[in-house]
């Protein structure tokens, strides 16, 4: 039987189709998306903290609602994300608590501080440009809820995205301080906007079974390439300059070419050392226990209810 599955699996991850909850699957399978689908559930929850932290300042009502919005949206991701994770087996007290406990990675970005109001714009444009640029090929990842969550989520990335880049569009075209103000928001998140898509393919031990597995479909340093040749486009509009001065296309290979990254700081950030981790995990972690009369009497309404129809 064991070996019928197998078959059935590797039959639909070549005909391009899609894996579903009770299908069969190798375990090693089961447990790379598992990895994969709950660090990028655990993101979108941490990641709702820099953006959080200007709500209250944000500069005008407007702002302040579609702020608010926004990281509404993000919660919703990272909870649609923990309900595709679940479908593999493990339940989500338990991704939870990795989170918690700091066993589990999350991305990295969000373990630089926000320091501005030009920072709402540079996360937007940036985090959430390269967040596209990283999960638009994801839609087509082998296992079926995880591709379908991604075409919900990168249609509101991209909302995310434009209202980040309108925000450092209207810095720019404001105060020389404003201005002033937008391009250090780009120069502190451009490298870290970039190790998002991972460690240089040379370096990234989890790639070649992913893309075997149809859960990737191009590498980290593709995509990499890929986001840097939108936004240099882009940045041109906004009247700014990113901060690479080894910047060029390389027309033998069609690609952009960007700076070298440092990777023993990406290295420190995911290892739990970068400016913000433990501030992050710590506000994680009080935010859940300030909620546990929540689920203490979300859990006893739903054990009424179950008496009441018995
Ligand atoms: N931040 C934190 N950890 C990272 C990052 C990053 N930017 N990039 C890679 N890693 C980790 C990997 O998770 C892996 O760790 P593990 O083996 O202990 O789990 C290790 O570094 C080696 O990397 P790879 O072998 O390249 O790992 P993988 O094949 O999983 O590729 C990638 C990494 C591209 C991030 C992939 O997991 C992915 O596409 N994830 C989904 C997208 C996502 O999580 N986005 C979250 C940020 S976007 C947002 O929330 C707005």
């Amino acid at each position: 039987e064991e070996q019928a599955g197998q078959d059935r699996f590797n039959q639909i991850i070549a005909e391009d189709s899609r894996i579903e909850p009770r299908d069969w699957m190798p375990e090693a399978y089961r447990k790379t998306l598992t990895r994969q689908m709950s660090q990028h559930a655990h993101s979108e929850i941490i990641g709702m903290q820099p953006e959080a932290n200007w709500i209250t300042r944000a500069p005008s009502l407007k702002r302040k609602a579609i702020l608010m919005a926004k990281v509404q949206d993000e919660a919703g991701h990272g909870l649609y994300l923990y309900s595709g994770t679940e479908t593999l087996g493990t339940p989500r007290d338990e991704l939870n608590d990795q989170l918690m406990t700091g066993k589990a990675k999350y991305s990295s970005i969000f373990n630089y501080p926000a320091r501005s109001w030009a920072d709402m714009g540079a996360i937007g444009w940036l985090v959430d440009g390269a967040a596209i640029a990283n999960q638009v090929p994801l839609c087509r990842a082998s296992y079926g809820p995880y591709g379908r969550a991604m075409v919900r989520i990168c249609k509101e990335e991209s909302f995310h995205q434009r209202q980040g880049f309108e925000i450092l569009l209207e810095l720019s075209n404001g105060t020389p301080a404003q201005k002033k103000m937008a391009q250090d928001a780009v120069n502190r998140f451009y490298a870290p906007s970039l190790m998002m898509f991972g460690p240089p393919d040379s370096d990234s031990p989890n790639s070649g079974q992913s893309t075997a597995w149809k859960i990737k479909r191009f590498s980290n340093d593709e995509l990499r390439q890929r986001f840097v040749g939108m936004i240099v486009e882009q940045i041109k509009i906004l009247g700014l300059t990113l901060p690479d001065p080894d910047l060029r296309f390389d027309a033998e290979t069609g690609t952009w070419l960007h700076m070298d990254l440092d990777w023993v700081e990406f290295k420190a950030v995911i290892a739990g050392n970068g400016p913000c981790n433990a501030q992050r995990l710590q506000r994680r972690r009080d935010a859940h226990n300030e909620g546990a009369w929540v689920r203490e009497a979300a859990a006893a309404y739903a054990a009424k209810m179950a008496r009441k129809t018995e």
